[in-house]
């Protein structure tokens, strides 16, 4: 794995146009999907990212062939012989779980690696094997694989999906692509309502699945036998929208983003308004435009149309040159706050207490070395340190790597001074 650092010096301000990339978190689940369609799907808008080469290579130790292209992934999943997805390829990648759902449906059974433990807290699966076993599947853990089985077929089944936390997106994922080729009826109840949630579904659509209720809480889903193959292109990225957004907010400057869907970002532009940053809607995308001072506001993560959690790092980093205090608020995964000592490194003022972050702006952030620790707390250190005085050195851009589609030269072209070195 190549150490990159990123060298940033700052201060300067954004100005100009950036094109968002096609989304991570759809592209993932849509991209496991393929595995109920035997034959040739061609996804376009896929980003160019280090998480999309690891699912690549865990559909191709399934069976598949992948090709990529100018942002476009062939998935033919004519043959899929071996249903098993590898600690050593899912221990990278989280959302390696998302084929668990689509191989127990094609196959009759699965074993796949329980995913590892993650820099964001502990992250159970408990809720993507109670909605499979609902569906009929026995399900056993044994050597950290989890061992799926459904030889008699899967059968439709009303299932509750919440968990402590709310919805989960992949569980959602998973069961919605176990029921869509179960025996009958299937209602998922507290299903994930995240716009990569529909975006499979439209996708399952397309493939020839009967779904109702999509982008709500209620899926009604009637099995069918057999999926076909399809074109598809994903939504753009909602988080990396985000970030610009935050990148806007915390240089004072304006820009303008393209391939943008503001109606999956309501939360978001609320926040910026009551933050005294002007978002407009324009074709194909938005403006977004400082207004001076950036104000105090709170901020509470929550399940979509909720404020994301994926954009919770970046927002602090903005809100630490705010007038005024602010609290954030980490409703979905408790712990994510590694990016908290590193902002306090580079003279932020943050106390964290429990699940909160209390934020008192300060008049300037000042360089320091820092690390990034996950792929947002990443995005959030990136941002800081283009609003810094002096030069920022990131180690372990990695992290970033998984889920930004060029972040450096994106930001470079709108005023950024970025440079990326290899150690
Ligand atoms: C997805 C996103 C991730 C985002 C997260 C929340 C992808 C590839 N990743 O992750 O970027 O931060 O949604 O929006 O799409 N939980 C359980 N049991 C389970 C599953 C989840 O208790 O079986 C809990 C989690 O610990 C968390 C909450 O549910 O507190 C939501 O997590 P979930 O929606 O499942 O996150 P992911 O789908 O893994």
């Amino acid at each position: 794995m190549a150490l990159d650092i990123f060298k940033i010096t700052g201060p300067t301000t954004l100005a100009g146009t950036v094109k968002i990339s096609g989304s991570k978190n759809a592209a993932l689940p849509i991209m496991a999907s393929a595995i109920l369609a035997p034959g040739k799907t061609v996804l376009s808008g896929i980003p160019n990212l280090s998480d999309i080469e690891v699912m690549c290579l865990l559909m191709e130790s399934l069976g598949c062939k992948t090709q990529t292209a100018d942002g476009k992934i062939t998935i033919d999943s004519t043959v899929i012989d071996k249903p098993f997805g590898d600690y050593e390829i899912v221990r990278k990648m989280r959302a390696g779980i998302c084929i668990l759902g689509p191989l127990l449906a094609r196959c009759g059974k699965a074993e796949v690696s329980m995913p590892g433990g993650c820099a964001i807290g502990y992250r159970p699966v408990d809720i993507h094997l109670r909605g499979l076993k609902e569906l009929g599947a026995k399900i056993e853990l044994k050597n950290g694989y989890i061992v799926a089985n459904a030889n008699g077929g899967l059968k439709g089944a009303n299932i509750f999906l919440g968990g402590a936390f709310g919805s989960s997106v992949l569980a959602t994922a998973n069961t919605l692509c176990a029921a869509v080729m179960a025996k009958g009826k299937t209602v998922i109840e507290y299903a994930a309502c995240e716009p990569e949630i529909t975006d499979l579904a439209n996708c399952l659509v397309k493939m020839g699945a009967k779904i109702s209720g999509i982008g709500s809480p209620q899926l009604t889903i009637h099995g069918v036998k057999n999926l076909n193959p399809v074109e598809y292109t994903v939504i753009p990225d909602r988080i990396e929208a985000g970030t610009f957004l935050a990148a806007a907010a915390i240089t004072k400057g304006k820009l303008k983003l393209t391939n943008c869907r503001l109606e999956h970002l309501m939360a978001v532009v609320d926040k910026l308004r009551s933050m005294n940053v002007v978002v407009e809607e324009s074709p194909d995308g938005c403006e977004v435009a400082s207004n001076g001072q950036i104000k105090a506001t709170d901020i509470t993560t929550l399940p979509y149309p909720g404020f994301p959690t994926d954009l919770q790092a970046q927002f602090m980093a903005a809100l630490c040159l705010a007038k005024g205090n602010s609290v954030i608020t980490e409703k979905i995964f408790p712990d994510r706050f590694m990016h908290v000592a590193e902002l306090s490194r580079m003279a932020a003022d943050l106390r964290k207490e429990g699940p909160h972050v209390i934020v008192c702006g300060v008049e300037k952030l000042i360089s320091a070395p820092v690390m990034a620790s996950d792929l947002r707390a990443s995005a959030a250190l990136v941002l800081a340190a283009i609003a810094a005085h002096g030069e920022t050195i990131i180690n372990r851009v990695y992290h970033i790597d998984r889920g930004y589609d060029r972040i450096e030269e994106k930001l470079n072209a709108v005023g950024a001074n970025i440079q990326r070195l290899a150690t």
